[in-house]
C-alpha cells in the first residue's frame, strides 16, 4: 500500500517521537533533544538521541536513524504499511483506501500465514499422537524436555502421502494456498497434491514477530536429504530470515551477546540449557543479510562452527563474507568447537559453562583470516613474501569501510613486516646483545628498530642454509642475523670435525656423544659418518692420512667444504695444540652446539605450530626463540 506525504506526516505531527519512544527507552530531556541509552546496540553512557522538531531520532554511537515509522518498524518488528497502520490507529486516524492490487498481496500473505498456523497446529498434534511415538522417541533421547518441545512447537510429519494436504483441505483450505505455502507439492502430470515433508520431525521457522512463515523437517529415516526445508514462498526468503529470530532478539538485548550455531538443534540445545540468544542460518552458509539481521541485535556476534576442516572452511567463508559490512565497533567473532562437537553435543556433554568457555576465547575476525593467510601461504622465498602480500591488499580490499580498512592494512601490514623484515645493521644487533636474548616479546623488542630477526616464517633454517652453502661463515657484515642461526651450527660442525682431522684420539675419547650429536649440514654429516668410522678401526693415524683415507673413501667434496667452512682458524683445533687444551676446547663447541640445535629445533617446533594453529602468544614466543637463537648465533659469529 502507498501512503501520501501529508497521511505520514500527520501521523507525525499527531504523534510525539519522543512519547512514542519513550515507551520502550528512558529518555531525559535536554534542551529542544532528548537522550538515552540507544536501543539498536548496547551502550553504557546514552548516545542516542531523539529531536521532535524534527521527527527523527540519531545514535552517535551505532549511526541508528530513522523517523516514527521506522522506530516502530525496528522494535515491534514490523513492515513499513503495518508501522502505518499501528500508528495511524493510535493517531486516531482513518488508513487511506488501498489500492486492490495491495489487498491481493497482502490477503494472500495473510492467508499464507494462516495455512502455515494450521500446518504447524497439525505437525504438533501429530507429534503428540500415535503415529509420533517413534518422532517423540528420537527427541527424547536427544535430550529434549517437554517444555522445549512445546516451546519451538516441535511437530511430526506422519509418512502417509496426503497426510497434511487431506487434513488442511479437510478444514477449508484451497490445495492452490498449501502449495503456495510450500507444503504441499503439485504433480506435474496433474495427479493429486501430496505431501513435502513425509516422517519428519518438523522444526517451525517464525519470522521476527513471531509468526510460522515456513518449516525444516529433519528425516527420521535415511531419506537422502537429512534436513529438507520449505521452498522460497511469499512468506520465506531462507537467506533474509533466521531460525529463533522471534526469541534470540530479546534475550540477546539482555545479555549482550548473540550466538550463530549451525543448525536448528544446536539453537534449541542452547536455548534449553538457558541461552535463547541463538539463531542459525537456514540450511545455506550465512548471508549477508542474516548477518545484518545478527547486527541489530549485538555489534559482534559469535559464530560457532565445528572443530573439523570442513567448520574451519566455513568460518573463513563466513569471515570473508563480511568484511564489505564490517563498520566501527561492529565485527564477528568466531567460537570453533572441538573437533566433532558442535553446541548441541557440547552441551549435552559440557554443559553451558563448557560452550560458554570455548566462546570466552573466540577468536576476533582479524585473526581468524590472519592465521587462514599464515596456514595457506609459504613465505620462505622473496616471491611467496610477495605472494603473501598480494594476498593481504586482496583481502583489506574488500572491507568497504575505509576506516576499518586503513586499520587493517595497518595491522597485517605490521605483523608481515614482523615475518620477513631484512636483515638488521651491525650496530642494531650488538645493541641487543647487551641486552638479554629473552625478551618480553617481539612487539615489545622489534619497537622502533622496526627489524626483528625472523626471516621466513615457512623455513628460516632452510633458507639460511641454502644461502650458507656459497656464503662465509657469517652474513656479509660480520653481523648477528638469522642465516647465522645456521652458518653458526655449520662452523661448530666444521670445528668438530677439523679438531677430529687433527687430534683424532681426542675425537675418539668422546665418540659416543660426537655420534649422537644433530649435525644439520649434510655434507658435514657424512664426513663426520666417514671420519668416526675410520676412528673405530685407526686409532693413531695421523692427520694427513686420514684425509688421504676419507679422499679414498670418495669425500673429497666432504672435504673441501668444510675448509671452506674452516677459514676462522682456532688454537685449539690446530695439530701443534697439546692434547689437554684440545679436549678442553672440543668440549665447549660441544656444548655451544647442542644449545645451538636445541634451540633451532624449537624454533622449527614454534614454526610448526604457529602454523597449525596461530595465536599470539605462539608468534610471541616464535620471535622469543628466534631472538634467542639469533643472539647465540651472533656470539658464536664474534668468537
Ligand atoms: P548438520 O548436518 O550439522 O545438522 O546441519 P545438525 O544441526 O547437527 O543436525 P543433527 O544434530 O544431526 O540433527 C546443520 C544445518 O544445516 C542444514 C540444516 O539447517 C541443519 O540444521 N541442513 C543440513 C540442511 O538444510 N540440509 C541437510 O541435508 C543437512
Ligand atoms: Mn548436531
Amino acid at each position: 500500500m502507498t501512503f501520501t506525504p501529508a497521511f505520514l506526516d500527520e501521523i507525525r505531527s499527531r504523534l510525539a517521537l519522543s512519547d512514542l519512544i519513550g515507551r520502550k527507552v528512558k529518555l531525559v530531556r535536554k534542551g529542544r533533544e532528548h537522550s538515552g541509552l540507544c536501543p539498536f546496540h548496547t551502550e553504557k553512557t546514552p548516545s542516542f538521541t531523539v529531536n521532535d522538531d524534527k521527527g527523527f531520532y540519531h545514535c552517535f554511537g551505532c549511526g541508528a536513524h530513522g523517523d516514527h515509522f521506522k522506530f516502530v518498524g525496528e522494535t515491534e518488528g514490523l513492515s513499513f504499511p503495518e508501522a502505518v497502520a499501528d500508528l495511524a490507529g493510535q493517531a486516531g486516524l482513518e488508513l487511506p483506501k488501498p489500492d486492490p492490487e495491495a489487498v491481493v498481496q497482502s490477503n494472500k500473505r495473510a492467508g499464507l500465514i494462516e495455512v502455515c498456523a494450521m500446518a504447524a497446529t497439525f505437525f504438533e498434534n501429530a507429534l503428540r499422537g500415535n503415529m509420533g511415538r517413534t518422532a517423540r522417541d528420537y527427541i527424547e533421547g536427544r535430550g529434549l524436555t517437554p517444555e522445549t518441545i512445546k516451546r519451538f512447537a516441535l511437530g511430526f510429519a506422519p509418512q502417509e502421502r496426503r497426510a497434511l494436504t487431506d487434513a488442511l483441505r479437510g478444514q477449508g483450505v484451497d490445495t492452490k494456498r498449501l502449495v503456495e505455502a510450500g507444503l504441499s507439492i503439485q504433480p506435474e502430470d496433474g495427479g493429486p497434491a501430496f505431501d513435502r515433508f513425509r516422517n519428519r520431525l518438523m522444526f517451525p521457522i517464525r519470522d521476527r514477530r513471531g509468526r510460522v512463515i515456513a518449516f525444516g523437517g529433519r528425516a527420521l529415516d535415511d531419506a537422502p536429504a537429512k534436513y529438507l526445508n520449505s521452498p522460497e514462498t511469499p512468506l520465506f526468503h531462507k537467506g533474509h530470515t533466521v531460525y529463533n529470530w522471534d526469541k534470540a532478539g530479546q534475550a540477546a538485548h539482555k545479555s549482550s551477546r548473540l550466538y550463530i550455531a549451525e543448525g536448528y538443534m544446536d539453537v534449541i540445545a542452547l536455548a534449553q540449557a538457558g541461552a535463547e540468544e541463538a539463531i542459525a542460518p537456514l540450511g545455506t552458509a550465512v548471508t549477508e543479510d542474516q548477518l545484518g539481521i545478527a547486527w541489530r541485535m549485538v555489534a559482534e556476534p559469535t559464530l560457532c562452527f565445528d572443530g573439523d576442516k570442513a567448520g574451519r572452511r566455513a568460518a573463513i567463508r563466513a569471515a570473508e563474507r563480511a568484511l564489505p559490512l564490517l563498520k566501527p565497533g561492529r565485527s564477528l567473532q568466531f567460537a570453533l568447537m572441538p573437533e566433532g562437537e558442535d553446541p548441541d553435543s557440547l552441551v549435552r556433554s559440557a554443559g553451558l559453562e563448557g560452550f560458554e568457555r570455548i566462546c570466552e576465547s573466540a577468536m576476533a575476525l582479524s585473526d581468524l583470516l590472519w592465521r587462514n593467510l599464515l596456514e595457506t601461504h609459504r613465505i620462505d622465498t622473496p616471491e611467496r613474501q610477495a605472494g603473501l602480500k598480494s594476498s593481504i591488499f586482496n583481502l583489506i580490499g574488500e572491507i568497504a569501510h575505509e576506516d576499518v580498512r586503513g586499520l587493517y592494512r595497518r595491522l597485517y601490514l605490521d605483523r608481515f613486516q614482523k615475518l620477513v623484515a631484512p636483515q638488521r645493521s651491525r650496530r642494531e644487533s650488538s645493541d641487543r646483545r647487551g641486552l638479554s636474548g629473552r625478551r618480553s616479546g617481539y612487539r615489545e623488542s622489534s619497537r622502533g628498530r622496526g627489524a626483528p630477526m625472523f626471516k621466513g616464517g615457512k623455513s628460516l633454517l632452510e633458507t639460511s642454509l641454502m644461502r650458507g652453502k656459497n656464503q662465509s661463515h657469517s652474513g656479509e657484515d660480520g653481523s648477528a642475523n638469522p642465516e647465522n642461526a645456521a652458518a653458526a651450527r655449520s662452523g661448530l660442525e666444521a670445528l668438530i670435525l677439523t679438531i677430529g682431522l687433527n687430534h683424532p684420539a681426542v675425537l675418539a675419547a668422546r665418540f659416543e656423544e660426537i655420534a649422537d650429536l644433530p649435525f644439520h649440514e649434510g655434507a658435514l654429516d657424512k664426513l663426520r659418518g666417514s671420519l668416526l668410522s675410520l676412528i673405530t678401526v685407526h686409532q693413531d693415524l695421523d692427520s694427513e692420512t686420514l684425509r688421504n683415507k676419507l679422499e679414498q673413501l670418495g669425500r673429497g667434496p666432504e672435504l673441501a667444504r668444510l675448509s671452506a667452512l674452516s677459514w676462522n682458524p682456532v688454537s685449539y683445533a690446530e695439530e701443534g695444540c697439546d692434547h689437554e687444551s684440545v679436549a678442553r676446547g672440543l668440549h665447549h663447541v660441544i656444548e655451544r652446539l647442542r644449545r645451538l640445535s636445541v634451540l633451532a629445533a624449537e624454533v622449527t617446533g614454534a614454526e610448526r605450530s604457529l602454523r597449525e594453529e596461530w595465536s599470539e602468544v605462539a608468534e610471541r614466543r616464535l620471535f622469543a626463540l628466534i631472538d634467542e637463537l639469533n643472539s647465540l648465533a651472533g656470539r658464536e659469529a664474534e668468537l
